[in-house]
C-alpha cells in the first residue's frame, strides 16, 4: 500500500510588508520571504528543505506549522485546507504538525522544570489523563535521558540534553509531522551525529513524517527521502535523494554540494573542481529578474536575467521516464546539466 499524502502546500507564499530608509525618507517596500513554493510529503516520509540563510527556509517552517499566515497559496494536512484556519480553529494541527526549534537554550522556558515542559502539551490536548508522570518519564527515557531528571531546570541539562528535551516536548502528543528547523545547527558537532541519529531512531520507530530543514546539504543526506533546495524564496531543485545528491542538474545545488566535503570524498570531486559561491544571497526585497541565482551564476547568459525558469523536469523525455520510475527530479535553471548515465539507468 502506497503512503498517503499527508502535507500538500501549493504556491506558497509570504511577504512582508516593511518600511525601510531610502536617503532621508521612509519608504514602503515588501519582503518576499516565500515566493511561490510548491511540495508535498506523505505519511512517513522525510523532506530535506535545504538552501543558505536567509533564503526562507524558517518563514517557510512557520507558515507549515501555521504558526504564521501565508499571504499566498495554500497548505493542506491531511487532506484539509488549514491555510487561513483561526487559532482556535487550529486544535488538531497544533498536535499534529510539531516543531523543534533551531536553539534549545531560547526555546525552553528557563522557570519551568522538565516535567512541567512535557507535561503541559499533554494537559492542553487532554492526553494521558492522570497519568501526566509516567508519559513524561517514559519520554524522557525515549530521547535517551534520565526519567529521574523530572524536577530538573533547562539550564541543569547541557545543550545537547536541552534539545532532547525540546524533541520529547515535540514527540509528547504523538504528531504525524515534525519540522525540524536546523535542530542540530546550534550544536557542538560531536553532539551533532548523538542528535541526527536519535532523530533517525525516533523516526523510525514511530514512523512520523519529517520536513528537515538544513543550510548544507551534507547534514539532511542519510536522513531524507527527497530534498527540496530553496534559493531567495524559491524551490530551485526538488527530487529524490538519490538525484540530488548523484545528479544534481541546478548550478546551485551543485555549489551547495561541493561546499560539503564528506560528500565531495564519496563522489571522487577533486578539490580543484570545488564551486566556490561568491558573496551572500542578495536582499529579498528585490531580487534580481529572470533566475534569482544568476548573480552568482557561471553559466548565468543573457536570458537568464530576463526569464525566470520555471521548476520542470530536465527534458519531457526523461520526465515520462522518470515519472514511470517513480523517480521525481524537477529544477528551474535555463541551462541544467543532465546526466545522461544516469537517464540510461532508467528502463524504457
Ligand atoms: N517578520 C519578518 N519581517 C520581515 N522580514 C522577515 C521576517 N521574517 C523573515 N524575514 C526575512 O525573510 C527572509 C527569509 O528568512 P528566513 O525564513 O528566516 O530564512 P532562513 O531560515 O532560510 O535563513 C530573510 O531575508 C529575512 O530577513
Ligand atoms: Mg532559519
Amino acid at each position: 500500500m502506497s503512503a498517503q499524502t499527508l502535507l500538500k502546500v501549493t504556491d506558497l507564499q509570504r511577504h512582508f510588508p516593511i518600511r525601510e530608509v531610502q536617503g532621508l525618507r521612509m519608504v514602503r517596500a515588501t519582503v518576499k520571504a516565500v515566493d511561490g513554493i510548491s511540495f508535498s510529503v506523505k505519511e512517513g516520509q522525510t523532506l530535506g528543505l535545504v538552501g543558505e540563510s536567509g533564503c526562507g527556509k524558517s518563514t517557510t517552517s512557520r507558515l507549515v506549522t501555521r504558526l504564521d499566515e501565508p499571504t499566498g497559496g495554500t497548505i493542506e494536512f491531511g487532506g484539509r485546507d488549514i491555510t487561513h484556519l483561526k487559532e482556535h480553529e487550529l486544535r488538531d494541527i497544533r498536535r499534529d504538525v510539531q516543531m523543534i526549534f533551531q536553539d534549545p537554550y531560547s526555546s525552553l522556558n528557563p522557570r519551568q522544570t522538565v516535567g512541567a515542559i512535557l507535561s503541559t502539551p499533554l494537559r492542553v490536548h487532554g492526553l494521558h489523563r492522570g497519568k501526566e508522570k509516567a508519559r513524561v518519564q517514559e519520554l524522557l527515557e525515549l530521547v535517551g535521558l534520565n526519567p529521574e531528571h523530572i524536577n530538573r531546570y533547562p539550564s541543569e541539562f547541557s545543550g545537547g540534553q536541552r534539545q532532547r528535551i525540546g524533541i520529547a516536548r515535540a514527540l509528547a502528543v504523538e504528531p504525524k509531522l515534525i519540522i525540524a528547523d536546523e535542530p542540530v545547527s546550534a550544536l557542538d558537532v560531536s553532539i551533532q551525529a548523538q542528535v541526527m541519529n536519535l532523530l533517525a531512531k525516533l523516526r523510525n520507530e514511530l514512523d512520523l513524517a519529517f520536513i528537515f530543514v538544513a543550510h548544507d546539504l551534507g547534514v539532511v543526506r542519510h536522513f531524507c527521502d527527497q530534498v527540496a533546495v530553496m534559493y531567495l524564496g524559491k524551490i530551485v531543485e526538488f527530487g529524490d535523494k538519490k538525484k540530488i545528491y548523484e545528479a544534481p542538474e541546478h548550478p546551485y545545488t551543485q555549489a551547495l554540494l561541493s561546499a560539503a566535503p564528506d560528500i565531495n570524498v564519496a563522489r571522487g570531486i577533486a578539490p580543484k573542481e570545488r564551486i566556490r559561491l561568491i558573496g551572500d544571497v542578495p536582499s529579498p526585497i528585490d531580487p534580481p529578474s529572470g533566475c534569482r541565482f544568476r548573480t552568482r551564476c557561471w553559466k548565468a547568459q543573457d536570458i537568464c536575467a530576463q526569464e525566470e525558469p520555471p521548476l520542470v523536469t530536465a527534458t519531457a523525455d526523461v520526465a515520462s521516464r522518470a515519472f514511470r520510475e517513480g523517480g521525481v527530479h524537477l529544477q528551474a535553471c535555463h541551462f541544467p546539466e543532465v546526466k545522461t548515465d544516469l537517464v540510461a539507468e532508467v528502463p524504457a
